[in-house]
């Protein structure tokens, strides 16, 4: 048996993306282990959304070199691959670099693995396959068999047309395309025999998923969620990332009508300036936004909200930052990201003049993130003392304790036994730390 060892970068998409690796790969007798010193190949499945993303590759592969060469010495073997967006956009520059990695691999051609893997072995000489094949890969992907999990991903659909001008997903990711609704469907199937009882559904802009369906039709993502809640043993749906662009109303009454969607919604507004917005190529304006919320918010009252934050694009101004914190103020978000705007090679904002200072750039990510951070506060807090359904992911930290989450997405500890795990149980919450809560099953603390 072979040893895989792989380290994940970005977002969930690579997650899906290392799990199908892993897959892959298990038919030529790789197996999963914990570490690169233990490993016979090491996968580094990297992201290029941002300068320090892409950076820690470079330095994660310095830190490589020495093990490489260490058992090289001992007559072992150690294969190193860089897969994921820093592949796809800088893989000559691997290459150049790093001349000690042997598999340089895009984010559409990973089911080639085996294929590059014997072509290494082969020729002893580094190869680069990142093509955008014509045939998407999960045509040529074996079944998963990743769904160990109590909460699995589901990637329904890949790459992204929307062009925003500081991103590189289109780049990197390629053209949008959407998996065929009976390949979801028999993906979720075997996920939940695995043992999977929550799912989410993954794009990098989902919620335009438009997948061609066996009648003939192109299905919307709610009409997806509506049948995979048929799914027996399928407690919980979640889908992200979404766009406010497609929104649509079959997505917004899913909401109200399917109990298993959990109301907890990851919707990125980046700016809340109507210019920065237009810079930025987002495409609708802060009242789309706000609407898109108010539509949400009428078919499911309790739906918690989190977003994504961009500070300091080119040529963005006090007057339009402030625009941003007071749309925080007036959404209220149960948590977010936020971060500075990085130049990205290749983007067209990063040719834009008037890019905003750095130190400018930190300030206004602190007050944001201050205020993201009371928001979030307030919003656990607003939790004590209340029961909600827990679905039980993993043993916590102390003997005894379960980690499960709430339907809005924090992390809850309890004490449980580990039958619970893969089940959904009210629990009390008594307390909050700073990114979880604490509580104790409801039959207990009625007791
Ligand atoms: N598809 C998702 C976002 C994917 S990238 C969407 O459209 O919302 C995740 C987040 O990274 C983005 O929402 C954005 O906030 C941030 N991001 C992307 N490019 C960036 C850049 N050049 N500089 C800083 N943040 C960036
Ligand atoms: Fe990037 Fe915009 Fe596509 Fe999101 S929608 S992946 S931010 S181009
Ligand atoms: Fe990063 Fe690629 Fe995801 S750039 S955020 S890993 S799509």
């Amino acid at each position: 048996m072979k040893k895989l060892f792989i380290k994940t970068y970005g977002c969930q998409m690579n997650v899906y993306d290392s799990a199908r690796m892993a897959d892959v790969l298990a038919s030529l007798g790789y197996a999963p282990t914990a570490t690169a010193e233990d490993a016979d190949m090491v996968i580094l499945n990297t992201c290029h959304i941002r300068e320090k993303a892409a950076e820690k590759v470079f330095s994660e592969l310095g830190r490589l070199k020495p093990l490489k060469a260490r058992k090289e010495k001992r007559g072992e073997k150690l294969l190193l691959a860089v897969a994921g967006c820093v592949a796809q956009a800088e893989g000559d520059e691997i290459l150049a670099r790093a001349p000690h990695v042997d598999i340089v691999i895009g984010p559409q051609t990973y089911h080639r693995l085996p294929e590059l893997v014997a072509r290494v072995a082969r020729e002893g000489a580094a190869v680069l396959d990142t093509e955008f094949p014509a045939e998407p890969k999960f045509d040529f992907l074996p079944a998963a068999a990743h769904g160990a999990g109590v909460s699995a991903f589901l990637s329904i659909q890949e790459g992204c047309d929307k062009f925003c001008t500081f991103c590189v997903v289109p780049y990197t990711r390629g053209a949008e395309i959407s998996r065929p609704v009976a390949d979801v469907q028999s993906e979720a199937r075997q996920l939940v025999t695995h043992g999977a009882r929550e799912i989410t559904l993954l794009g990098q802009n989902v919620n335009a998923y438009h997948g061609s369906a066996a009648d003939g039709a192109s299905w919307g993502l709610g009409r997806l969620i509506r049948t995979l809640a048929t799914i027996e043993g399928l407690l919980r749906i979640r889908y992200t990332t979404s766009h406010p662009l497609d929104m649509d109303d079959e997505l917004v009454t899913t909401h109200r009508d399917v109990p298993q969607l959990m109301p907890f919604l990851h919707l990125p507004v980046q700016s809340g300036s109507d210019r920065v917005l237009k810079a930025m190529n987002r495409r609708y304006r802060v009242d789309d936004y706000r609407r898109a919320i108010e539509r949400l918010r009428r078919a499911r009252a309790d739906i918690a909200l989190s977003s994504d934050f961009i500070v300091g694009f080119p040529g963005e101004n006090d007057a339009e930052f402030e625009d941003t914190m007071t749309l925080v103020a007036e959404v209220g978000f149960a948590q977010a990201f936020s971060f500075k705007y990085s130049r990205r090679p290749g983007t067209p904002a990063s040719l834009l003049p008037d890019q905003v200072p750095e130190d400018v750039k930190a300030e206004r990510l602190e007050r944001l993130q201050g205020l993201l951070a009371d928001q979030q506060r307030q919003f656990n807090a607003a939790a004590v003392g209340a029961t909600m359904p827990v679905l039980f992911e993993k043993p916590g930290r102390h003997a005894g304790q379960l980690v499960g989450r709430s339907p809005y997405l924090q992390p809850v500890h309890a004490t449980a036994p580990d039958a619970f795990l893969g089940c959904i149980a009210p629990v009390t919450i008594r307390r909050t730390e700073p990114n979880s809560l604490s509580g104790v099953l409801a039959a207990e603390g009625s007791a």
